[in-house]
């Protein structure tokens, strides 16, 4: 029997990656085409919590100290003050691992949400964002938070470390063209490599810090306005300032180069770099041969979505 049903979508960050991490500010969006969900279900008496990770054939318990599953289950029922239920949860997503769309911290929100529900008492996006934030910590070393805001509350956010998300504002949809490298690409390491880059040589990577924050505070204004034409020039850049940091990779440059060439307004990598997604603005006009393009220079997986 079917007690509880959650789900929470994927994101892509727009502008504003890695500096993000040194308190500079970020804009990122959730993409509703991609998404994780959680079944909970009535479990036989004394079976305890049993969840079922049906993509990757895993089954976790508690018992499984250390296992994401168990810690966000864990931190869940901690928060509701319960103990452990007699429940099967089935956990299922379509968003693709290790690529920057944060199918990490989706399936530890829709988890969580689903254990609330179950439970009769739902959480707020802000406890679903609290307790996917304590996940990814354990699990990504120094997350800036990014993740796990704009999936929870499943809408667009300027995010700065430290301070209250802020949803932003579209003046006018746009539409990106999302292109995968298919290489996985653990954030933990492009994030640890700007950050050995930044203690050698501190003054460099600040002021390509303050570029982006720059360029992120432009993106903000040009969307809540609708001046959409604006944000490929901001792409480019933020891009350029992405490689000086060092998380580009041949791959990345090759679709960011194919979109540009087939009339995106502009494109950049998205999420952590090195490998996994790239994003490029295109209109209805330009979609398809931008997605054309960006297969036909390597990417395993387009998606074209709306943001707003
Ligand atoms: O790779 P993703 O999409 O999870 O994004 C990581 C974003 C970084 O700014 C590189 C790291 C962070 O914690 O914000």
């Amino acid at each position: 029997m079917e007690i509880a049903v959650a789900s929470a979508p994927g994101k892509v960050i727009l502008f504003g990656e890695h500096a993000v991490v040194y308190g500079r500010p970020a804009l990122a969006a959730p993409v509703a085409q991609v998404c994780a969900s959680a079944v909970v279900e009535a479990g036989e008496p004394g079976s305890g919590l049993i969840l079922d990770a049906m993509d990757l054939r895993e089954r976790v318990t508690l018992a499984c100290a250390g296992h994401p599953l168990a810690e966000i289950a864990r931190l869940a029922l901690a928060e509701l003050g319960m103990s452990e239920p007699d429940w099967r949860v089935g956990i299922s997503s379509t968003i693709p691992i290790a690529s920057g769309m944060g199918s990490g911290a989706a399936v530890s929100a829709a988890l969580a949400r689903a254990i609330a529900t179950a439970a009769g008492r739902p959480f707020s996006a802000e406890t679903v964002s609290a307790l996917v934030y304590e996940v990814e910590r354990l699990h990504h070393g120094t997350p800036s938070g990014v993740d796990n805001t704009v999936i929870a509350y499943g809408q667009p956010v300027y995010f700065k470390r430290g301070e209250a998300p802020q949803p932003f504002a579209i003046g006018a949809p746009l539409m990106l063209a999302i292109g995968d490298t298919g290489i996985a690409s653990p954030t933990k390491v492009a994030v640890g490599d700007v950050r050995a880059g930044w203690q050698r040589e501190t003054a460099r990577y600040e002021a390509l810090f303050d570029a982006v924050a720059e360029i992120v505070e432009s993106a903000r204004q040009a969307i809540a306005a609708g001046r959409v034409g604006e944000l490929g020039p901001l792409m480019n850049q933020n891009h350029g300032l992405l490689r000086e940091m060092g998380v580009s990779s041949p791959e990345l440059d090759r679709l960011v180069e194919a979109a540009r060439a087939a009339g995106a307004g502009g494109a950049k990598l998205s999420g952590g770099g090195r490998g996994g997604n790239m994003i490029a603005l295109v209109t209805r006009e330009t979609a398809a041969t931008v997605a054309n393009a960006l297969s036909a220079a390597g990417a395993r997986r387009v998606i074209v979505t709306d943001i707003g």
